[in-house]
C-alpha cells in the first residue's frame, strides 16, 4: 500500500481518488501521526508528500521524519512536499516574492517543458509542454545532492526534479487536479515505477473486508442501524455475507418516509437478503412528539432524540450483541491537518447513532471506512445490490419533516408523499434522474385559491426542487425544459388531491440551501 502523508492541502484528497481509480490502495495520514514507529508498521511501499499553505522556510514547519528517506521505497514530493523534500535533503528553498520583475510565486495555469527523459514523465508530454497547475509562494533555488531538473516553466525552473538513483521525485505544481489535465499520468508512471500493480478492486476490497469483519467479530453479535440509504444498506449486505445470522439490522420508521419506502427496505433486505430485521414502526410516537413544531432546529432536535432512544429499545432486545455497525465513509474519517484550529470536515452527527456505541457499550464495526461514496455504490454493485438502489438520491435523516415547512400534519404529509411520488416518475420518465443530485416536493404552508371544473379550490401549494451537486456543498437548480414543468405541474394538481398550485424552486445553494429547512 501507498502512504499520502498530509501537509494540509486543499486538494490532498484527489491525490488518493487518482491513486485509486489507478487500483492502487492508498491511505492518507495527517504529517503529526507519521512517526518512525509510524512509518515502521505501515511499510509503505511507495510515499507521496502532499502540498501544504504552510512555507519550509519558517522554523518548526511541518516536516516528515528523517527515516522516510531510508525505507528505499520511491518517494513523490508536490508542491509544498517537494520543497520540503529539498530542504530535508540538502537543497535550498527560498521565499516567495508575488510576481513582477524576476518574481517566482506563481498562482494558476503554467506550461511545463521537457528537459532530458524521466521514466515519471513517460508518455505525458504530447505537444512538446504540458499544462500544469501551479499554486506556490516558495520555490526551491537549489537542488538537493543527487537530483537533477527534468521539467522547466517559465517560473519554475524546477517544476519537476528528480533523484532516479534513489527513485526519489518531486514537483513544483499540483498532478492531481483537474486544471493538471493530463496529471493522472505522472501519477500512473509513479505507481508503476513503485512497483504496484493495480490489483485493488472492489472484488478484492470485497473479500478483504469480509476477513477483517470475521476477525473482529468472531461468533458474537453485530447490531445495525438500517436506514435505506446506500451507505448503510451496503455496510449491512457486506457484513450480512461476513457473519450471516449473526447480524440484525434496526430499521427506525418514524413515519416521515416517502411513498411506499418502508415496504421497499423490508421487502428488500428481509425477503431478498434475509437479513434479520426489526422493523420498529414507532410513526405514532415521532409523529405526536413533533405536533405543534414548527421551528426546524426543534424538529431535527426532536427527531435526533426519539431516535436514540428508539433505536437503544429495539437494540437492547437483541441478546448478546456486542458490536454496533455504521456505515462510516472515508471523507468522515479523514482527519485533516488544521492550521485554523479545529478539523475542516465536520461530521453530521444529527441523524447517525452518534454516541450510541459508548452509553451501550458497543464496539464499533466500520467496513466502509477506507471507501470514497462512489467506491461504496462499486461495492454495492459488486454486492449485487439493485442498480437503482444504488444510484438512490440523498435522502436526509429527518426525512420529510423538513420538507414540510411548519407544523408537520398526517395530512400534509400524505400529500407530499403522493406529490413527491409523482415529480419523481415525472424524472424518471424523462430519464433524467441520473443527471440530477436530489429532487423532490417541499409542501408550503400555505392554502391558495384556484378553479377546477366550475368550483373554486382552496388548498396547498408545492414547490419542486431539483438540483445538480458533486458534494451537496454547493448546487444549482436544474434547468428543466417549460414542457416538462407544465407537465409535472399539470399531473400533480390532477393527480393529488390537496395541491392546487405547483412553483419550480430555482435558487442556487448558496444562498440558499438543497432543503426548505
Ligand atoms: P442542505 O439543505 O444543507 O443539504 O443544503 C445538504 C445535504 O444534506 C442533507 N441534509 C441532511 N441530512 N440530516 C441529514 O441526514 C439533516 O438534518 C439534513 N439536512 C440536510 C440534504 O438532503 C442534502 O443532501
Amino acid at each position: 500500500r501507498l502512504l499520502i502523508v498530509d501537509f494540509g492541502s486543499q486538494v490532498t484528497q484527489l491525490i488518493a481518488r487518482r491513486l485509486r481509480e489507478l487500483n492502487v490502495y492508498c491511505e492518507i495520514h495527517p504529517y503529526q501521526n507519521v512517526t518512525d514507529a509510524f512509518l515502521a508498521d505501515f511499510a509503505p511501499k511507495a510515499v507521496i508528500f502532499s502540498g501544504g499553505p504552510d512555507s519550509v522556510v519558517r522554523e518548526g514547519s511541518p516536516r516528515p521524519p528523517a527515516s522516510v528517506y531510508e525505507l528505499g521505497v520511491p518517494i513523490l514530493g508536490i508542491c509544498y512536499g517537494q520543497q520540503a523534500m529539498m530542504q530535508d535533503l540538502g537543497g535550498r528553498v527560498e521565499g516567495g516574492k508575488i510576481s513582477g520583475g524576476g518574481g517566482t510565486a506563481e498562482f494558476g495555469r503554467a506550461w511545463v517543458e521537457p528537459k532530458g527523459s524521466l521514466p515519471l514523465l513517460e508518455g505525458w508530454f504530447h505537444t512538446g509542454r504540458e499544462q500544469v497547475w501551479m499554486s506556490h509562494g516558495d520555490h526551491v533555488s537549489q537542488l538537493a545532492p543527487g537530483f537533477e531538473v527534468y521539467g522547466t516553466s517559465p517560473n519554475a525552473p524546477f517544476a519537476v526534479t528528480a533523484d532516479t538513483e534513489r527513485h526519489f521525485y518531486a514537483v513544483q505544481f499540483h498532478p492531481e487536479v483537474h486544471h493538471t489535465p493530463r496529471g493522472a499520468r505522472l501519477y500512473e508512471n509513479f505507481v508503476r515505477l513503485a512497483g504496484f500493480t493495480g490489483d485493488w478492486t472492489m472484488a478484492s476490497y470485497r473479500d478483504e473486508a469480509i476477513r477483517i469483519i470475521r476477525e473482529q467479530v468472531g461468533d458474537r453479535r453485530v447490531i445495525c442501524g438500517l436506514s435505506g440509504g446506500v451507505d448503510s444498506s451496503v455496510a449491512a449486505v457486506l457484513i450480512h455475507e461476513a457473519i450471516g445470522d449473526q447480524l440484525t439490522c434496526v430499521f427506525v420508521d418514524h413515519g416521515l418516509l416517502r411513498l411506499n419506502e418502508a415496504d421497499e427496505v423490508v421487502t428488500m433486505f428481509r425477503d431478498n437478503y434475509n437479513i434479520p430485521l426489526i422493523h420498529a414502526d414507532e410513526s405514532e410516537l415521532f409523529l405526536s412528539a413533533l405536533e405543534g413544531v414548527s421551528d426546524p432546529e426543534l424538529k431535527r432536535k426532536t427527531i435526533g432524540r426519539l431516535f436514540i432512544d428508539v433505536f437503544q429499545k429495539h437494540a437492547n432486545e437483541i441478546d448478546g450483541a456486542e458490536f454496533l455497525a455504521q456505515g462510516t465513509l472515508y471523507p468522515d474519517v479523514i482527519e485533516s491537518v488544521s492550521f485554523s484550529g479545529g478539523p475542516s470536515v465536520t461530521i453530521k452527527s444529527h441523524h447517525n447513532v452518534g454516541g450510541l456505541p459508548e452509553k451501550m457499550g458497543l464496539k464499533l464495526v466500520e467496513p466502509l471506512r477506507e471507501l470514497f461514496k462512489d467506491e461504496v455504490r462499486a461495492l454495492g454493485r459488486e454486492l449485487g445490490l439493485p442498480p437503482s438502489f444504488i444510484g438512490r438520491h440523498p435522502f436526509p435523516g429527518p426525512g420529510l419533516a423538513i420538507r414540510c415547512p411548519g407544523e408537520i400534519t398526517r395530512e400534509k404529509l400524505d400529500i407530499l408523499r403522493k406529490a413527491d411520488a409523482v415529480f419523481i416518475d415525472q424524472i424518471r420518465r424523462h430519464n433524467l434522474y441520473d443527471d440530477i443530485w436530489q429532487a423532490f416536493v417541499a409542501i408550503l404552508p400555505v392554502r391558495t385559491v384556484g378553479v377546477m371544473g366550475d368550483g373554486r379550490t382552496y388548498d396547498f401549494a408545492c414547490a419542486l426542487r431539483a438540483v445538480t451537486s458533486v458534494d451537496g456543498m454547493t448546487a444549482d437548480y436544474y434547468p428543466f425544459s417549460h414542457d416538462f414543468l407544465g407537465e409535472t405541474a399539470t399531473r400533480i394538481i390532477n393527480e393529488v388531491g390537496g395541491i392546487n398550485r405547483v412553483t419550480y424552486d430555482i435558487t442556487s445553494k448558496p444562498p440558499g440551501t438543497i432543503e426548505w429547512e
